[in-house]
């Protein structure tokens, strides 16, 4: 099987890439749908600086290169940026320390994959470094059974504590910042998840974890391997201490994730669904996807969505209480990570758009994702060219898209020169997050690097204009018109998410939608109708093919499509397809659009995880007087 609608998983490739306080204005923020829209906000100023990081050694991290002797970064090893700490004024990351002496040396602990702290403020640290590494020496007995640190740094709000996965790094009274949170106090405690009915081995793999902010509850996702098939499930659960378990390894003082939901309904639903020979098209169908977060005031979850138009994917929220379902995003660009503001109003969301890769199969708008239900894992890894992005950060209202309005570019200011603000070969990766008083925004670039530059490959590599030639940056973007509101604390949400699944140590995963599996007619719901089919595999574990014909088909009025698209997947591995493909669609309205591949079709491949795009013939999409082709083979 492939990954189906509900199972778009970002592969992250981290680590392989060397690698008022009234309650009025409260409850109506936790209305899911509003009932007016507002016109998109008006630009606001925004200034955009870089935050210093460690020095960077190619070699032996010498006295030289950092006098004070606290460590060095390689130019192209690990580095990824999170949130902010209570205060605003730190920023908390990780970072891979190179090149450091060998102990006894008081700066042999500068090494490896640390969590650190990177002043916002322009201030520094009593030593004098703008950064504080906050593990490095941390004595061994105060990290039994905790795993290396490897991903998605996260502070808590009680600034004590931060997440990285997949443990969490407790100063116990002190601060993370103070000076008196040194080595010896920290402690470094593993996460687990119980999957045995006996609470025995060592605990359910998760991946991609979001602290919500009531700061006791904790959402992560788990792949599945069913039928040889790749899958993944989000989960919700509750963060808890357990200084003395009794089952279970690690039998060390570590966390738990107790109360766990699966955050699929019992009864699955999907945006494509069949009745009768009638295929229903919902677009609020409850279908979370990969968790990505949750919303600043903690009702919602935030996550990557299955598409809900063809080709186009978008982040979406849903009510923990009701499920109700949300679209946050809806411009033409892939976009994933996402951070929501603590007033829920706001979104930092990185999307493609500016790159424009993606609009050769999602530039025509209205169309239902039909021939996504066999196209959409290698539509997903289109995105990315190896490990690099084409990721920028954008602000956008609650409200999302509309019109002209796709949100404000974050770092729209500079002349587009090697190393400026908006140097288009300097890409963000997950996540952006705001501050707590929702006026700072920290995201992280990396800059594009061979094979994805030089080579065979059509761009030339530029030169890193950073310190050591470091392919890694910090930005702090300030939106200096805001002034922080003032917000209660966000209260512990319920253990129960009504709609999701109670999770059961033992349990087999939740169950996926039936297969669509014959001709189902889609009626417009201004105009037209779309006759499709699905075709299974002799197998009958996955749909091998997919055609649709639009006659004058119109859900809004706007765009009208006529013409017929199929395509066919041939799973080559677990993450790679081969896809032949046919369109011919255009649409009438507002502009006209065309969907047309070449004489012979457009053929594809691009494994879900290596993301290489290698095609033969041609997929073009055309709206207006604008075309858009597909990327360049390996580009
Ligand atoms: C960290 O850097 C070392 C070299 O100093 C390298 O061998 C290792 O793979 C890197 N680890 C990560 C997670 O980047
Ligand atoms: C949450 O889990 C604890 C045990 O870990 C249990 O006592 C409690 O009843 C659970 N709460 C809910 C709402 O299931
Ligand atoms: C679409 O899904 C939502 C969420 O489950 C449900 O409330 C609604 O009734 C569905 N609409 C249709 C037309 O099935
Ligand atoms: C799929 O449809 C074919 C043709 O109608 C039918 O023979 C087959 O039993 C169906 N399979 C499933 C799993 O629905
Ligand atoms: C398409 O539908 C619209 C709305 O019903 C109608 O005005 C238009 O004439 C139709 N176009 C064609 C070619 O049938
Ligand atoms: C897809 O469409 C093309 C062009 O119309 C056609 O030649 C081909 O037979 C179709 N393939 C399938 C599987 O429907
Ligand atoms: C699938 O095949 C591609 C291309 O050969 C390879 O890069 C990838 O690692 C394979 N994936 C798996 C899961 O075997
Ligand atoms: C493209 O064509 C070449 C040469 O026939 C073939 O080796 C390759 O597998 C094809 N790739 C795709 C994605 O169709």
């Amino acid at each position: 099987m492939r990954f189906t609608q509900s199972f778009i998983i970002t592969f992250l490739n981290t680590i392989t890439f060397a690698t008022k306080g009234a309650s009025t204005p409260l409850s109506k923020f936790s209305i899911g749908q509003r009932s007016s829209v507002p016109p998109p906000p008006a630009p606001e100023p925004i200034t955009v600086v870089e935050l210093p990081l460690p020095p960077v050694s190619q070699g032996a991290c010498t006295l030289e290169i950092n006098p004070h002797g606290t460590g060095c970064m390689s130019p192209d090893y690990f580095f990824q940026s999170g949130n902010f700490l209570p205060d605003d004024n730190h920023v908390v990351a990780l970072l891979n320390f190179t090149g450091a002496p060998a102990a006894p040396d008081p700066a042999s602990i500068y090494s490896g994959l640390q969590a650190i702290l990177i002043k916002a403020d322009g201030t520094t640290f009593p030593n004098g470094d703008p950064w504080k590494c906050v593990t490095c020496g941390v004595p061994a007995e105060n990290m039994v059974g905790s795993t290396p640190l490897s991903t998605n740094p996260q502070a808590f709000k009680d600034g004590k504590r931060m997440l990285a996965e997949y443990n969490v790094v407790d100063c116990g009274d002190a601060l993370l910042a103070d000076a008196d949170c040194t080595p010896d106090k920290v402690y470094i405690y593993p996460i687990r998840w119980n999957v045995e009915v006996d609470g025995s081995g060592t605990g359910g793999s998760i991946r991609e974890i979001r602290i919500h902010p009531d700061d006791v509850h904790l959402g992560f996702n788990s792949y599945t391997y069913t039928a040889g098939a790749l899958g993944e499930v989000p989960y919700f659960s509750r963060l808890q201490f357990n200084p003395s378990p009794t089952t279970g390894t690690p039998l060390a003082p570590r966390y738990d994730l107790v109360n766990v939901t699966a955050l699929r309904s019992p009864v699955p639903q999907s945006v494509l669904s069949a009745d009768g020979d009638q295929l229903i098209y919902n677009l609020s169908a409850l279908s979370v996807g990969e968790l990505r977060g949750f919303t600043g005031l903690g009702n919602e979850v935030t996550y990557l969505g299955p598409t809900v138009e063809s080709g186009n994917f978008d982040v979406f929220a849903a009510d923990l209480t009701t499920g109700v379902v949300r679209r946050i995003t809806s411009d033409t660009g892939y976009t994933d990570p996402l951070d929501v503001s603590p007033d829920s109003q706001w979104n930092v969301v990185l999307t493609t758009l500016e790159s424009h890769r993606m609009e050769f199969v999602s530039g025509m708008r209205g169309v239902p994702p039909i021939i996504d239900t066999v196209a959409v894992g290698t539509l997903a890894s289109i995105r990315n060219n190896g490990p690099r992005r084409f990721f920028q950060p954008w602000l956008l209202d609650y409200y999302g898209d509309r019109g002209g309005y796709n949100g404000q570019l974050i770092n729209a200011a500079g002349d587009g020169n090697p190393g400026s603000i908006n140097d288009p070969n300097w890409n963000a990766n997950a996540d952006p997050k705001f501050s707590h008083g929702g006026n700072k925004i920290a995201y992280f670039q990396v800059l594009v690097i061979p094979p994805e530059c030089g080579g065979t490959n059509p761009l030339p590599c530029p030169t890193s204009t950073e310190p050591g030639g470091r392919v890694y940056r910090l930005m702090l973007a300030t939106l200096t018109s805001r002034t922080p509101p003032q917000l209660p604390p966000v209260e512990p949400v319920s253990d129960v998410v009504p709609w999701g699944t109670p999770y059961v140590p033992g349990a087999p995963s939740p169950l996926s939608s039936p297969l669509l599996n014959g001709s189902y007619t889609l009626k417009g719901k201004v105009s037209g109708s779309a006759y499709t089919k699905f075709t299974l595999d002799n197998t009958e574990s996955y749909v091998k093919s997919v055609s649709a014909t639009y006659e004058n088909y119109s859900d809004d009025g706007i765009h009208f499509i006529f013409g017929s698209e199929n395509v066919t997947t041939t799973p080559l591995n677990l993450t790679l397809s081969l896809l032949d493909w046919h369109s011919d669609l255009v649409s009438y309205g507002e502009t006209i659009s065309t969907k047309i591949t070449g004489l012979g079709g457009f053929h594809v491949e691009d494994d879900e995880t290596g993301n290489i795009f290698e095609a033969n013939g041609t997929l073009t999409t055309t709206v207006g007087a604008v075309v858009y082709r597909q990327p360049v083979n390996g580009g």
